[in-house]
Order: structure tokens, then sequence, then C-alpha cells
């Protein structure tokens, strides 16, 4: 068996949460990969609504284990907040949650440190989510980390005043002074012990078992391609690889045992937080999309950047991807617009192009125009019910990005999701 992954072909936001969720009866193991809670997956079922920022979009469905892999950031009080939360509302967390004992701690500063190399860059800043995430991949990396496994170990409590040490030296350089430890750190601890009944594993192993007895393995992504620390629009990026090669190094899992690639986009683009935004329309048709899409972040709530769908962005996730299908979401949100634009090319020094240039901020958008449709779609069943006027969009887009569209969602409930099989 291999592992399928779905990840996010733009800034992140593109519907994730909701597409894992109608898609985890087919498999067995549901694994998020990379970043932490800086996520925020939205699920709507049954009237209800969940927001999940560490814990794999399968967690709602009886037969499907969800597995925190190595390659996540784990802030121990968002978690605990997160499973009580769920299993206030009846869903048995601690029977379908392992986590790996690989997966680095976010500690107590972490978020706090994020705040203060923030506001040191002024106008430059990221836009972080403040969760802590580049500090904690920070440690990680520079091998001062600490990881969840360590909680076991009689030193543990020595490791952390070290860590701690560290972060308030760094802290004190920066002048930044507007924490209270002595609360963040009492909070960290009790989630911690908290953690202490989940099984601690080694996923790397559960998912190979997993392929061994022929069970079937997805792995859910977090963020999108365009922040992917490599290939992202760096630096205005996240500090984790959220492409395919993520999913190999935050499982445990080789890159000949990557089945299939689903590629998910919106029918048109969101960015939030800083950094370039070739399509991005800052004007009143961007805060319409806005308002119909209702694009405010699901974790911090900030409104997001809205724009035109990107086909050169695309094109160079598809290839970092190596994605083998697509899934377009929120196509209703562009209903009763008249004219839809989408970017074909760029120009980039006067010559035209579908390459992501090194500086993306010199990619001039070049535009195509279409006919909008009018049709409200959040009750269509069928894809060949939906307005001709859609699918000649799809169609046209499939055609620049030779990789077929198989999902196309019209609405943020589970049942609004079509599949299309005329291939
Ligand atoms: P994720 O981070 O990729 O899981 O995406 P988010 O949950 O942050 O943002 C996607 C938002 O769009 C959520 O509010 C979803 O409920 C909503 N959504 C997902 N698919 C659709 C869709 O096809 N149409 C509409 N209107 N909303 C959608
Ligand atoms: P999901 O999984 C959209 C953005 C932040 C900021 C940059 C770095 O819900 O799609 P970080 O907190 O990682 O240091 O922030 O990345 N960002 C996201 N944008 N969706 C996300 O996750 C994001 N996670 C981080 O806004 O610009
Ligand atoms: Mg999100």
């Amino acid at each position: 068996m291999k592992a399928d992954v779905l990840l996010g072909l733009q800034w992140g936001d593109e519907g994730k949460g909701k597409i894992v969720d109608v898609i985890t009866p087919k498999y067995e193991v549901v694994a998020r990969f990379q970043g932490g809670p800086n996520a925020g997956h939205t699920l709507h079922f049954d009237g209800k609504k969940f927001v999940l920022n560490t814990i794999p979009s399968g967690i709602f469905h009886e037969n499907c284990l969800n597995v925190i892999g190595n390659g996540v950031v784990i802030d121990p009080v968002i978690l605990k907040r997160e499973i009580e939360n769920l299993e206030k509302q009846g869903v048995p967390v601690s029977e379908r949650l392992q986590i790996s004992r690989r997966a680095h701690l976010i500690q107590p500063l972490h978020p706090v440190l994020d705040a203060a190399l923030e506001k040191a860059k002024g106008d430059e800043k990221i836009g972080s989510t403040l969760k802590g995430i580049g500090p904690a991949y920070q440690d990680k990396t520079g091998r001062h980390g600490i990881r969840i496994g360590d909680i076991t170990f009689p030193d543990f409590i020595e490791r952390y005043h070290q860590a701690r040490q560290r972060h308030l030296q760094m802290l004190n350089q920066l002048g930044f002074t507007d924490f209270d430890l002595e609360q963040l750190e009492s909070n960290w601890l009790a989630a911690i012990d908290f953690l202490r009944q989940y099984p601690l594993i080694d996923s790397e192993n559960l998912i190979h078992d997993a392929f061994s007895q022929g069970k079937s393995v997805l792995a859910e992504g977090a963020q999108g391609t365009l922040l992917d620390l490599e290939f992202g629009t760096y630096p205005f990026v996240t500090s984790s690889n959220t492409i395919t090669a993520g999913a190999c190094t935050g499982l445990g899992i080789a890159p000949s045992q990557i089945g299939e690639v689903m590629g998910i986009f919106k029918a048109y683009c969101t960015r939030v937080g800083g950094g370039p935004f070739p399509t991005e329309l800052d004007n009143e048709l961007g805060e319409r999309l806005r308002k119909l899409g209702h694009e405010f972040g699901a974790t911090t709530g900030r409104a997001r950047r809205t724009g035109w769908l990107d086909i050169p962005a695309l094109k160079y996730a598809i290839r970092l991807n190596g994605a083998t299908q697509l899934i377009m979401t929120k196509a209703d949100v562009l209903s009763g617009f008249g004219k839809i634009q989408v970017c074909t090319h760029y120009q980039v020094n006067g010559i035209l192009t579908q390459d992501m240039p090194y500086d993306i901020k010199e990619a001039v958008p070049v535009y195509q125009e279409f006919d909008g449709w009018t049709e409200d779609l959040t009750s269509i069943s069928d894809y060949h019910q939906l307005p001709v006027k859609l699918k000649a969009y799809i169609e046209f887009i499939e055609q620049h990005l030779k990789v077929p569209i198989t999902v196309v969602s019209v609405g943020p409930d589970r049942k609004q999701t079509l599949f299309r099989n005329a291939h």
C-alpha cells in the first residue's frame, strides 16, 4: 500500500479540512505531517461546525485512526483545548488519536518569541499567526528542541528549564517584556500532564505496519505550497515543508510509497498575512469576494486578502507536489460575478511566461476574461447540473494545468461536494 496525500496548492485555507473529512471513509489512517496550530481546518456537517488546529480532519469517523506525525509541532495547551472541546461534543478522541513521540513541543515562550520577532521586523513583518511555529522549528533545526516523547524522561523539567533560559535571554536581547511567564508555564505544564494519557507512538512504524496490513493511509497537509519554506514566497512563508516531500519527512514515508497526490485550490485566490500576491484585488471586487467567501481566518479571525485565480502559481505548485488529481473549492462564491478573470501568464521584465520568477514581486499578471454565471450552486448534487459557463471555466483551468479536476466543492458542508468522473 501507499499513502495518498491531500495538500494545498495556494497560500492555505483552500478547504483541506472539509475535503479530508469527505474522503476519510476511504481511509483507515489519516495523519498530519507538518505545521501546527497555525492551521485552522474547518468542517461542516449535520448543521455543526468544527475548527481543527492540530488534530487531523479524519477524527469524526469511527473507524479511522488519526495520527499527529513527527513533522508536526504541538502546542500542548491548544491540543488539550481541542481534545476537550471535541470530547464535550461526544467525539471519542482518545480512542481515535495517537501522537508521534518525535513531534516537537511548542514551548511557553515560543509564541512570545514569535511576537517579539515580528515586532522587530516592523513593516517587513510576516503576519505570522503568532502560534510559535517559527521559533519551535528554529529550536528543532538548531537541535535545542524538546520532543513530546521527552515528557517521559526524568530530566524533562531540567531540559525545559534550560530551554526557557535561552528563550528568556533572546527576549531580553529583543527588549520584549510583554508576557506573564508564570501563567503561560503553569498552563503548559498542566496541559503536558493531560496529554500523558495519550499513546506516544513511533508513527513511522505505525504507518509502515498499516501499509503491510493493507490499510489505506491519507496524509493531510497544512498551510499551502506557496507558504512552503523552500519554494514559497520567501521570507513570507511558514517554517515547514508543506509540499508532498514534507509528507515523507514528516511521517517517515519513502518517496516511492506516495500514491495519489490530491492538490486542492480555491476557484480564486486568498492569502492571509504579508507577502507578494500578484493577482490581489485590493478594491471593491476583492471586498466582495471576501464577504461572499467569508474570507476571515479560521485561527486568527484576520481578514484574508483576495484575488483572481493564478494559473502560473498553480502550475508551479502542481510540479513541486507531483499532483495527480485536483480539487477545486468555493466555486459557489463566484456565482453572480458578471466577469471572472484568470491569470494565465506573468509578464516578467517584458517577457511572457508561465514560470514562477525568483522574485514573484516582478510578476505582472496577464488575464483572460470569462463570462460568469448567476445560478446558486449550493444545492446542486451532480456535476453535470453545474452551469455551462462554470464547466467551461473548469475545463479551461484543467487544459492549462494538465491534471484532472476530480472534485468540485460548492459549499462548506460535507454534502456540497461533487465528484466528477467524466475522464
Ligand atoms: P483549510 O485550512 O484548507 O482547511 O481551509 P479553512 O477551513 O481555513 O478555510 C476554508 C473555508 O471555506 C472554511 O470556512 C470552509 O468551511 C469553507 N469552505 C470549504 N469549501 C467550501 C466551498 O466549496 N464553498 C464555500 N462557500 N465554502 C467552503
Ligand atoms: P491552514 O492549514 C493560511 C500564514 C500566516 C503567515 C505565514 C507564517 O489553515 O491552511 P506562521 O504562523 O506559520 O509563522 O505564519 O503563513 N499561515 C497560514 N495562512 N492558512 C494556514 O494554515 C496558515 N498557516 C500559516 O498567515 O502569513
Ligand atoms: Mg485554514
